[in-house]
């Protein structure tokens, strides 16, 4: 992990506007800087970059972010390494750091699970080939559907044995935690029994984007329609299912090669096209489609080819699927196979060659797909027909693209013979229906992007408890609450006020609380007061009726909390706390701020960790958007403090 400090500076020093002109070309405008959106194609300009606030905010497509998160997005990186990618534009030298207690506790958890998870792929892939359970009934079950042994071993594929607890015995007595094992759900406990969830079935590890087993699919061999034909691992901390795609460990390479990625629906297509020399594929398994997995794939390539089975469900899949794509500015392609054909049981038909003329010969655009599975519905039925080309063309109008858009009418012109201009004016409709809502919606963002850069506390920001913080802010509101000081509002005017007006408008405006119970009674006591514009002194803490509030009160005035003057170097008297006042009142009530931004940005810090770790990348843009706004406020504070602040 690269150090706090590092990471700081990184974003301290990355400049938004000089980050991002490395991509695309900017205009200034304004305070503001606009250019074309490199997430979404677009002809006007809607891509907004803040320098004042070192985000950048997409009105089209609701990217937005830091310089970090664009890197990330950009160039497809994960979180340190784009923190690495900015270092090297800068000359940042990278620390790296050690872990704390708790980063290492976090971390072993997670460890602990993937361990548990490569235990368990080892115990069953060794089952599998070295036990005579695992031979006569897993192996010759791979073996009747004509997997080979190479492929059966590059999938890591494997038996758990029809045992009840064969498998969480193991690993109980090899030292492995049954809390790890309920956690990765490869054991289930019951009344104080423990069962291996996976008996009797055969196994398909699923792998992560680094080759590592995170979970697991679990195939009966009875053929019985009362058991679920497939078992899957729970989510747990490492498993995330609409996260995951199932082959994408060993078909990244060959994506980016092929510059296109096949979609299939389950763990015995992705194999057995594999064992036909595809290996650019991968599978939902089980799950529909989600928008995360489809970025997923993004990261590697633009065009999807769906492979689903040529059944109803498949259908009716890859037309969902469809609309998702396409909304991702990606290209989508299907390809149909025969009625009651699935990619494995196709594949196993044809040899490699003929499997690939298949699909190159076959592979459809989604637009004639679709309006061809309509029409054959829709017959000679005008109403029906009427319904296919709205829906043809709301799909249409899901592509982002404009230049896109026109090929698609035009190809559905003739297909469907019906006029160029009838199809527009339909696309027009809702493209109309769509702009009304997005501009309201883009209306309601722009005006809080462009709202003035304000040194207040996000509302994400929880308090803390800082002693020494809060009652020097407390100690300044009961001895000096009365007196009056100049100081400087946001746009740099001296105004006058009161040193409890100033206090109380400060901790008010950021919405914060004084987590010591006796300073926020007086805190609120004296908000009290202020409202019906009567100021109190150190006489009315002294005797109040509240035993802890003349308690509270009588120990901020002791003698070692007195007015302390202030001496020259030379040793003569200069001034006392009370001139000073103008500079204290404020610097006090940042101090205060300082703690609880400071605490904020070490949570962020542990929570993006956590979030790379869990492979999630939008939490991680998410989270380190908060982390830059917070270290810029940092930065506020300490060039008002005057001095820098130490990470
Ligand atoms: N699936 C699942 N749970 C089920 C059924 C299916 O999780 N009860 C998922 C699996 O990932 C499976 C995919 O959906 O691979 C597709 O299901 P299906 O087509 O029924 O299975 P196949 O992959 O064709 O498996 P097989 O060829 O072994 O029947
Ligand atoms: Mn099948």
């Amino acid at each position: 992990m690269i150090d706090r400090e590092t990471v700081a500076k990184i974003i301290d020093t990355a400049e938004i506007v000089d980050v991002v002109e490395d991509f695309i070309t900017l205009k200034k405008r304004g305070v503001n800087y606009l250019g074309l959106c490199p997430f979404h194609n677009e002809k006007t300009p809607s891509f907004t970059v803040s320098p004042a606030k070192g985000i950048y905010k997409c009105f089209g497509c609701g990217k937005g972010g830091n310089a970090v998160t664009f890197v990330m997005e950009h160039e497809h990186l994960n979180y340190v390494e784009a923190l690495k990618f900015l270092a090297k534009k800068y000359h940042i030298e990278i620390v790296e750091k050690e872990l704390t207690a708790d980063e290492v506790q976090q971390r072993n958890e997670r460890d602990s699970l993937m361990i548990v998870s490569g235990f368990a792929q080892k115990y069953f892939t060794e089952q599998l080939h070295e036990t005579p359970q695992g031979k006569n009934i897993g192996l010759s079950y791979f073996k009747q559907r004509e997997f080979k042994d190479e492929i059966i071993e590059k999938f890591q594929c494997g038996y758990c044995p029809d045992k009840k607890d064969a498998f969480t015995k193991e690993a109980l007595s090899k030292g492995y935690k049954l809390d790890f094992l309920e956690k990765t759900g490869l054991t289930i406990s019951k009344n104080n029994y423990n069962f291996d969830r996976f008996n009797g079935r055969i196994i398909f590890p699923i792998h992560n984007l680094m080759g590592k087993v995170i979970a697991f699919g679990g195939r009966t061999l009875i053929t019985d329609k009362k058991i679920a034909k497939y078992l899957n691992s729970p989510e747990s901390e490492i498993y995330h299912k609409s996260n995951v795609l199932y082959g994408i460990y060993f078909a990244k390479n060959s994506i980016v090669k092929n510059d296109k990625c096949y979609l299939v629906e389950g763990y015995t297509d992705v194999i057995s096209l594999h064992q036909s020399k595809i290996e650019n594929v991968v599978a939902s398994s089980g799950t529909s489609l989600t928008t995360e997995q489809i970025r997923l794939i993004k990261r590697f390539t633009n065009n999807v080819t769906i492979i689903y089975d040529g059944d109803a469900a498949g259908i009716k899949a890859s037309l969902r699927g469809i609309d998702l794509i396409l909304e991702q500015g990606m290209s989508v392609r299907v390809v149909p196979l025969p009625e009651n054909e699935d990619p494995d049981s196709f594949s196993k038909k044809r040899s490699p060659i003929e499997l690939n003329d298949y699909i190159q010969d076959n592979e459809k655009d989604f637009i004639w797909f679709k309006t061809n599975l309509l029409l054959k519905e829709a017959s000679n039925d005008p109403v029906k027909k009427a319904n296919l080309i709205s829906e043809v063309v709301r799909t249409i109008a899901i592509i982002p693209d404009r230049i896109v858009q026109s090929v698609y009418i035009k190809e559905c012109s003739g297909q469907l013979s019906i006029s160029e201009q009838a199809l527009y004016s339909q696309l027009n409709k809702i493209r109309w229906k769509k702009h009304e809502t997005q501009k309201r919606r883009q209306y309601n963002q722009a005006e809080s992007f462009t709202e003035k850069t304000q040194s207040s506390i996000p509302a994400f920001v929880e308090d803390v408890y800082s002693e020494l913080e809060e009652q020097a802010v407390i100690r300044l509101l009961i001895m000096f609450g009365s007196l009056v000081i100049f100081t400087k509002n946001e746009d740099y005017e001296e105004v006058n006020t009161t040193v409890a007006q100033f206090i109380i408008d400060e901790i008010l405006n950021d919405e914060l609380e004084f987590k010591n119970l006796v300073y926020q009674k007086v805190f609120e006591i004296y908000q009290k007061y202020l409202v019906k514009g009567e100021t109190l002194d150190e006489r009315f803490f002294i005797n109040h009726e509240e035993e802890n509030i003349c308690k509270l009160a009588a120990d901020v005035l002791t003698p070692k909390n007195q007015i302390s003057k202030i001496w020259s170097k030379h040793g003569s008297y200069v001034e006392t706390e009370e001139m000073l006042l103008k500079d204290l009142v404020p610097k006090t009530v940042l101090e205060f701020k300082n703690k609880i931004i400071q605490k904020a940005i070490t949570d962020l810090y542990t929570q993006i960790q956590e979030s790379q770790q869990q492979d999630d990348y939008n939490k991680t843009i998410e989270l380190t958007t908060k982390l830059q706004s917070l270290i810029i406020l940092r930065k506020t504070i300490a060039e008002k403090l005057g001095n820098r602040i130490i990470v």
